[in-house]
């Protein structure tokens, strides 16, 4: 069972006490990424720092099992084998090689939904040019829902994948990945899922979302440095993807003849990254773990919920998020402002948030005839205070309108 209490104000204030950002600014651009705890900023200096005094694969050597320790880190957080996973550097690269290793053909249906995100629709319109598959949209329904009746329909013999995004970059809305996941299994076909929002955010089992592949990032809730991300690919599903780039490390073997790949998930990445913000990655899902996901996304979910009350009552705010289920992000505009202007007004005021362009969940924003939103994305280390003052802050914007 999923421990779920609610954390202590003592417990928050420490948990900012070991979050330098948390002093000079007000950060809700968590879905652009998080504050890193001061553990995972620590690990990567000190990494470093021994790197330039003894030397890269030197170091390397010492950190062996640290390093080797990320992976079975990962799969603790999603619940995978360690052979299942591997290491890369940002959510779209891992989503990459998922997606571009599955062997399309001309006529092959892919259904994804209205919230994915805008790499993954470059990679349809692409595997529609070059391999003429067929991409179909499952519209959410009118109260701003995923409609499982409509994908049980869509479904045909054609259908070679499902991929959708969890949580979508640019609305607080969330799709079912695990009822999705069900129905996949029933039709037997390849289900990719893109996790970047919610790792760190959401607790997350692939084998209760019964998905084949799930990509995400560190840098996000997971409060891991820039540059880290990572992939999961299901054990009896890796030697059905092709592989799209190999290096020394991606082989168990290889002669003159021919080469045989990895037996392990680690066949998808190459050998050379920054194994100092992967110690980092490591460290910061090591404090998620610790902290608790399940007691993360309790408060997370009461935090955007207060964030959203209080946004209602401003005078010409207008909430975007839609849907049963809500997250950590919260997306509204203010009337007669650009939200590139209020996102400028509120740095000015040490607050940060962010803007959610149209381009990046392009079928959602072009339904909604949203051309950008504010985003305002919260995590367990923000307060009550602190969206108190984003609130008031939004107001009195609006009243020099
Ligand atoms: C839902 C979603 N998927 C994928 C990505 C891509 O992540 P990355 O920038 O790490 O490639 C993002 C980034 O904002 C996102 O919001």
């Amino acid at each position: 069972m999923m421990e779920t209490a609610p954390f202590s104000e003592q417990e928050i204030q420490r948990l900012r006490s070991e979050t330098r950002g948390t002093t000079g600014r007000i950060h809700f651009n968590n879905a652009g990424a998080s504050l890193p705890p001061d553990v995972v900023v620590e690990a990567v200096v000190k990494y470093l720092n021994e790197e330039a005094l003894h030397g890269g694969y030197e170091v390397e050597a010492r950190y062996k099992e640290a390093l080797e320790n990320v992976y079975a880190l990962i799969a603790r957080l999603i619940g995978s084998g360690t052979d299942e996973v591997c290491v890369v550097e940002n959510a779209s690269t891992a989503w990459g090689i998922a997606f571009h290793g599955v062997d399309l053909h001309p006529g092959d249906v892919v259904i994804t939904s209205e919230m994915e995100y805008v790499t993954n629709i470059i990679g349809f319109l692409n595997a529609r040019e070059q391999h003429g598959i067929e991409v179909k949209v499952i519209p959410n329904d009118e109260r701003g829902n995923f409609s499982l009746p409509a994908l049980e329909r869509t479904i045909c013999p054609r259908t070679r994948l499902i991929a959708v995004t969890h949580i979508a970059s640019t609305t607080g809305g969330m799709i079912p990945i695990a009822e999705i996941g069900q129905i996949a299994r029933k039709h037997g076909v390849l289900y990719l899922v893109d996790a970047c929002q919610t790792a760190g955010q959401v607790p997350i089992d692939v084998n209760e979302v019964g998905c084949d592949m799930l990509s995400a990032t560190g840098r996000k809730f997971l409060r891991a440095p820039r540059g880290t991300g990572f992939l999961y690919v299901r054990k009896e599903v890796q030697d059905r993807l092709r592989l799209l780039f190999m290096d020394g490390h991606s082989i168990a073997s290889i002669s003159q003849e021919g080469f045989q790949a990895r037996a392990d998930a680690r066949r998808f990445e190459l050998y050379e990254k920054n194994r100092g913000v992967m110690l980092g990655l490591g460290a910061a899902i090591d404090y998620a773990l610790q902290v608790g996901v399940g007691r993360i996304w309790r408060r997370v979910q009461e935090l955007a919920g207060s964030m959203r009350r209080q946004l209602r009552k401003v005078g010409g705010v207008v909430v975007h998020d839609q849907g049963e289920q809500l997250c950590g992000i919260v997306t509204f505009s203010v009337n007669g402002m650009d939200a590139t202007a209020v996102k400028s007004a509120l740095a000015e005021r040490r607050i940060n948030v962010s803007v959610g362009n149209a381009h990046s969940t392009l079928y959602f924003m072009d339904k909604h005839h949203l051309t950008s939103v504010v985003r305002a994305s919260v995590h367990y280390y923000n307060t009550e205070e602190e969206i108190g003052a984003l609130c008031e802050s939004v107001a009195s914007l609006y009243q020099t309108v």
